[in-house]
């Protein structure tokens, strides 16, 4: 059955953990010689883009090609989306066309009804809602940094409570750890994401402070004020995150040898300062790396179900 990587609820831990191991040893055998057919060969992969990007693009980009198949790029905008195309009559072309199909869009429910009309997989490369090829990477690299027992961890979140946090609370159900979240109070994470996470067992905690969230944290995490869509409240939303800037003092309350990480784009100046973003704590490179070979190992994933 053609399954999608729309949510990290989409899978079972088991098999977002083998995801994970499967991206560390693609990470470590990159650029070796291969033997036999590559799992793309001979197939399409469409990404398409309501919103802009740089990492997704281009990790999806060279992931693609280095899986063997052919990536092509959609801007949504140039293409007859941007007219008014239903998604839907979207889904069942590109399914006569490729073989996998990404999608970075402004509304879950448009990746929700893409995959539901589609008869090949389909990825999140970032909703509204949703970013959980991101979140896979940046567990690639928790691991790689502080060990792979993640259900040891504890993760803390300070900011924004957006598509990433959201993603987060997804992952600490998922993969066990404590999560510790400080978001504004009118910026809290989704509700029902939450009470989900909750449900399957995912140890939440949420905080007023960032102070509190960032205590006992082996990774302190955060994102932009103002996501994409969200440009003509950056102002509104900079007096509200008043306090909410990870920097050296806030870093310095987590445990000793704790990482810095971002998805980036990074505002420097308003969620994290210039000194921690380019300081010894930071995993930021080594965390946008990872999206290149976590979303090499969903894909190949997603190609077992899609026979
Ligand atoms: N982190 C992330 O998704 O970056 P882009 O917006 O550049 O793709
Ligand atoms: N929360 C950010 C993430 C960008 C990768 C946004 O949605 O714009």
């Amino acid at each position: 059955m053609t399954r999608h990587f729309l949510s990290l609820f989409d899978w079972s831990p088991e098999e977002l953990r083998a995801m994970l191991e499967r991206a560390a040893k693609l990470k470590a055998a990159r650029g070796k010689p291969t033997r036999g057919r590559l799992p793309l060969a001979g197939k399409t992969v469409a990404l398409i883009f309501e919103k802009a990007s740089t990492r997704t693009r281009v990790s999806f980009e060279v992931g693609v090609q280095e899986l063997g198949g052919h990536p092509m790029f959609i801007s949504a905008k140039d293409s007859q989306l941007g007219r008014g195309e239903p998604i839907r009559d979207t889904a069942r072309v590109f399914s006569r066309y490729v073989h996998m199909i990404m999608l970075r869009t402004f509304a879950q429910e448009t990746l929700e009804e893409l995959a539901r009309y589609a008869t090949v997989p389909v990825i999140n490369g970032l909703s509204d809602k949703l970013h959980p090829c991101q979140v896979m990477a940046d567990l690639q690299t928790i691991i790689e940094h502080k060990g792979p027992r993640l259900e040891d961890h504890t993760i803390a979140w300070v900011g924004d409570g957006n598509n990433m946090a959201n993603t987060w609370i997804e992952a600490a159900a998922q993969f066990g750890f404590r999560l510790r979240v400080a978001c504004p109070p009118a910026f809290q994470p989704d509700a029902a994401v939450l009470a989900e996470a909750r449900r399957r067992g995912g140890r939440i905690e949420l905080f007023d402070r960032p102070e509190r969230a960032v205590e006992g944290a082996d990774a302190v995490n955060t994102d932009v004020w103002a996501s994409m869509g969200q440009e003509t409240e950056a102002e509104r939303r900079r007096q509200a995150f008043a306090g909410f800037t990870v920097d050296d003092a806030l870093m310095a309350r987590a445990n000793p040898g704790a990482i810095f990480l971002h998805c980036l784009p990074a505002h420097r100046g308003e969620e994290v300062t210039d000194a921690v973003i380019e300081g010894p704590a930071s995993r930021v490179w080594d965390e946008a790396e990872n999206r290149l070979h976590a979303q090499k190992a969903i894909m190949e994933r997603l190609l077992r179900t899609a026979d």
